[in-house]
């Protein structure tokens, strides 16, 4: 898989009201937090589907009432380079398929450090708090991305000079700040992002925290994180960690040993940048299996599938029917195991796309083209949730949403 780095070298071209049957169903089968799966997190069980979304045909409608479709908030990041204001902000079709197609949605840029910590005395929470408002509104749950990165992190971080016990103390204060605020509405948290390279070594040189602090500070976060949020569960979180490989088998080792000293590891969560040129990493269900194996919950958390675009820019008949596969195999393999309960795509419209601005001529990533319309790889996500229900594969056959996705 080709490696990517942030910022790229390519970057620089460039209400819901919740029914009190609901509600008595949320307290009745809200369990203790605990290790294990996104099926377990407060509020799981019960219906949030909101009213007036019974009858559409939309991912979340189609999906198991216990699963988390999910996708990212566009906003920040190389939207800021972009002709277009910030989507969430001022699109208004992309604001209303937001809360209808998914019950889950993870900031894409506005809890990273350089957006939400732009000063060392500053926070900027307005983004974050109008998403996980809109969450609350629409019966979603927020996945927290991200509190310890190499990449992101604001000048005034990277270039302060700070020593060890400053640099603690800044991440600690962070870390508190920010779960802290969000304390109950935030279901799960990618504490770490991207903390080992390509042959599962810990990222020592770009990673200032593991560089000024050494890996033990990677327990800490976790820590603090627990400290601030008791029930939110917390990730690791990478790409290139699909299959069975040197960097997954690092955070299965060091995941391994978090959880015999006790330290609030409860997930690990695969980011699925994946590209139609490669091949599928066919083990990612087995991958996925020897997380769940250790009891801590697993997710696919920023599923895209780009492609090489033609001359035209036009991806064949081809390219999207491998496209649709490979989306609907990644969503297989998180069925298939028992506490993967949570699949976001990393945005659901090819029009505010991070894949063009950082892969030179790639594109087409996501399940909808510039205007919303549904592509072959959306239908297969919303067949392959359908299916996952009892009888799910019938009654979807009946449904009209089947015809026109079958073309
Ligand atoms: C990307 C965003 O999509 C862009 O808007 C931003 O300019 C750069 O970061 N791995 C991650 C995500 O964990 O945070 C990255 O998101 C994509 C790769």
């Amino acid at each position: 898989m080709r490696a990517h780095r942030y910022p790229p070298i390519g970057a620089m071209r460039f209400g819901v009201v919740l029914t009190l049957v609901a509600l008595l169903m949320a307290l009745v089968t809200a369990p203790a937090p605990a290790a294990r799966g996104a099926a377990s997190t407060p509020g799981q069980g019960a219906d949030l589907r909101p009213p007036g979304l019974a009858k559409q045909d939309t991912l979340r409608w189609v999906a198991p009432n216990d699963f988390r479709i999910g996708s990212a908030v566009a906003g920040g990041g190389h939207h800021e380079q972009q002709p277009y204001p910030p989507p969430f902000f001022n699109d208004e079709e992309y604001r209303r398929l937001l809360a209808a197609e998914f019950n889950s949605v993870t900031p894409e840029n506005q809890m990273k450090w350089e957006f939400i910590h732009p000063q060392q005395n500053q926070y900027n929470f307005a983004d974050a708090d109008a998403i996980v408002a809109f969450a609350r509104e629409h019966g979603q749950h927020v996945r927290g991305h991200t509190l310890l990165w190499h990449s992101q992190n604001p000048p005034w971080l990277e270039q302060g000079n700070f020593t060890p016990d400053e640099l603690r103390e800044i991440l600690r204060d962070h870390i508190l700040t920010v779960v802290g605020r969000y304390k109950g509405q935030v279901q799960q948290w990618d504490v770490a992002n991207e903390i080992f390279d390509g042959s599962g070594n810990f990222r020592t040189q770009e990673n200032i925290w593991l560089r000024e602090l050494g890996p033990d500070i990677i327990a800490d976060a976790f820590r603090w994180a627990h400290e601030a949020d008791p029930d939110a569960l917390l990730f690791f979180n990478d790409f290139g960690v699909e299959g069975i490989n040197a960097k997954s088998t690092a955070y299965y080792e060091l995941t391994q040993e978090l959880l015999a000293d006790g330290v609030p590891v409860h997930g690990f969560s695969a980011q699925a940048h994946l590209s139609i040129q490669f091949g599928f990493p066919g083990d990612l269900e087995a991958n996925l299996q020897r997380f769940d194996d250790l009891g801590v919950a697993t997710a696919l958390t920023e599923v895209d599938v780009r492609m090489v675009l033609p001359p035209d820019g036009v991806p064949t008949d081809a390219q999207l029917a491998r496209q649709a596969d490979d989306y609907r195999r990644a969503l297989q393999a998180c069925l298939n195991v028992d506490g993967c309960r949570s699949f976001t795509i990393w945005g659901f419209t090819d029009k505010y796309s991070w894949v063009p601005v950082f892969f030179a001529n790639e594109g087409a990533a996501t399940v909808m083209w510039d205007d919303f319309e549904r592509k072959p790889a959306y239908c297969a996500l919303q067949r392959a949730l359908a299916e996952a229900n009892p009888g799910g594969a019938e009654r979807y056959e009946r449904h009209p949403a089947y015809a026109e996705c079958a073309g």
